[in-house]
């Protein structure tokens, strides 16, 4: 009997690895030239770390279990809590600001769907130790650039969570938080019971709903100054840099986030063609050090979630850059040799191993998307020559094999 893999998890075949690695490569890229370095922490940790902060609807979502001497273990569903963590045991004495980098698979027990998965890939990065709306200037134009590097056509909307949690001070924390991921969820209807529910005065109510509809350019600070007293310069200090530096943005002052931490900017990114599941980059800035025992110290970062990445960009869709040698029978050990002075230069090569005809050996290059194949024939090896076929333009020229690595162009 098959058994087939757990569900909400994926196989990736060669081909599918290497589009994936290709797009990873270009982001370790970018935020390597932002100055960040990458970090790893483990897959498992204490379940504590992530029920002190990270709010419900995480919590419900996690792979719980007991390891054999009875502790409370997790699988990440992220990785926030567990970079903070690590920062405050082993990174007291860097210098601040600190710049890391992430990619790393998460689980989450969700509902299996395109696009979510129970074992997913998030690439992030966390900037430590800047209360300056800068940090979060910095973090959102490289996601911004790490998007468009790869391919991908989204849309940026830039929220304010204090703004929220200011105005909901008269329901205390608790309940906020409850508020909070009302909002995030988008359930009017169930925030409208909610707050009957606990309650809530008209005028506090009506606010809440005006504050949540606030959406457009820097217009929306406005109004939203009509609804609730508090400080927005940093939002606007925020904006207008962001305009600057030709960053294209919505200001939407609905956005909650699912996770508990955040405490000021929030930040998400959607990509056209996923459906419901288009949110593809979400982050802002947070405190958690002090709740694991630090020193308070803000921070910022997001979190890219890579599988949505691939599903959208377009990244890695071309000839592999490998050269097929092929041979008539009796030129084995020649292809061996020519296959292995092509690796001692650098270049990827197969070589037949199953003693097939010539043309089932050119169809197989064909079907694995060599770019080149390079012919050994009798005649050619007489002269010391070898046949290399472009097999993108299907172009066949005979060289001497002493030329044959000045022919042979990739990463084209
Ligand atoms: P998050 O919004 O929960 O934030 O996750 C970040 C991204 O991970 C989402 O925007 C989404 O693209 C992807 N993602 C989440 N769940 C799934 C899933 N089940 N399947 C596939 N992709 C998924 C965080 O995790 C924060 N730690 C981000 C952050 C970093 N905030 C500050 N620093």
């Amino acid at each position: 009997m098959k058994i087939e893999r757990p569900r909400g998890t994926r196989d990736f075949l060669p081909e599918e690895m290497e589009r994936r690695r290709e797009i990873e490569r270009k982001m370790r890229k970018i935020a390597e030239s932002f100055g960040y370095r990458e970090v790893m922490t483990p897959t498992f940790e204490h379940l504590e770390l992530f029920t002190r902060k990270s709010g419900e609807g995480i919590v419900e979502e996690m792979y719980v279990f007991k390891d054999k001497s009875g502790r409370d273990l997790a699988l990440r569903p992220e990785l926030t809590a567990p970079v903070m963590r690590m920062f405050v045991n082993e990174c007291s004495v860097m210098p601040r600001p600190l710049r890391f980098y992430y990619f790393a698979n998460c689980f989450r027990y969700e509902r299996p769907q395109k696009g979510r998965y129970r074992e997913f890939w998030q690439f992030g990065v966390e900037l430590i130790g800047s209360k300056s709306y800068l940090a979060d200037a910095e973090v959102i134009i490289l996601a911004d650039k790490i998007l468009k590097e790869v391919g991908v056509k989204f849309s940026l909307e830039i929220g304010h969570v204090g703004i929220m949690r200011h105005l909901l001070k008269p329901v205390g924390e608790e309940r906020a938080s409850k508020i909070m991921r009302l909002i995030d969820k988008e359930d009017r209807e169930g925030l409208e019971r909610y707050l009957e529910e606990i309650r809530v005065e008209d005028d506090l109510r009506d606010k809440i709903f005006s504050l949540v509809e606030l959406k457009g350019d820097e217009s929306v600070i406005d109004e939203a100054k009509e609804i609730v007293d508090y400080d927005f310069s940093y939002l606007e200090k925020l904006s207008s840099l962001l305009r600057d530096v030709d960053v294209d943005f919505t200001l939407n002052l609905g956005i909650a986030r699912g996770l508990d931490y955040y405490t000021g900017v929030v930040f998400e990114c959607y990509a056209e063609g996923l459906g419901a599941q288009k949110q593809v980059c979400g982050g802002g800035s947070y405190e958690l050090s002090s709740l694991f025992g630090g020193p308070v110290t803000p921070s910022t970062g997001f979190a890219i979630g890579f599988d949505r990445v691939c599903e959208v960009c377009r990244v890695g869709e071309k000839k592999r850059d490998v050269v097929a040698v092929i041979s008539f029978k009796g030129l084995e050990s020649h292809a061996f040799r020519i296959a292995s002075k092509l690796r001692d230069a650098g270049i990827t090569a197969v070589v037949d191993v199953m003693e097939r005809s010539l043309k089932k050996q050119m169809s197989f290059a064909n079907e694995i998307g060599a770019k080149y194949a390079v012919i050994i024939a009798p005649e050619e090896v007489k002269e010391g020559n070898v046949a290399i076929k472009n097999l993108e333009t299907q172009e066949q020229v005979v060289v001497a094999e002493g030329d044959m690595l000045k022919l042979l162009k990739f990463g084209e």
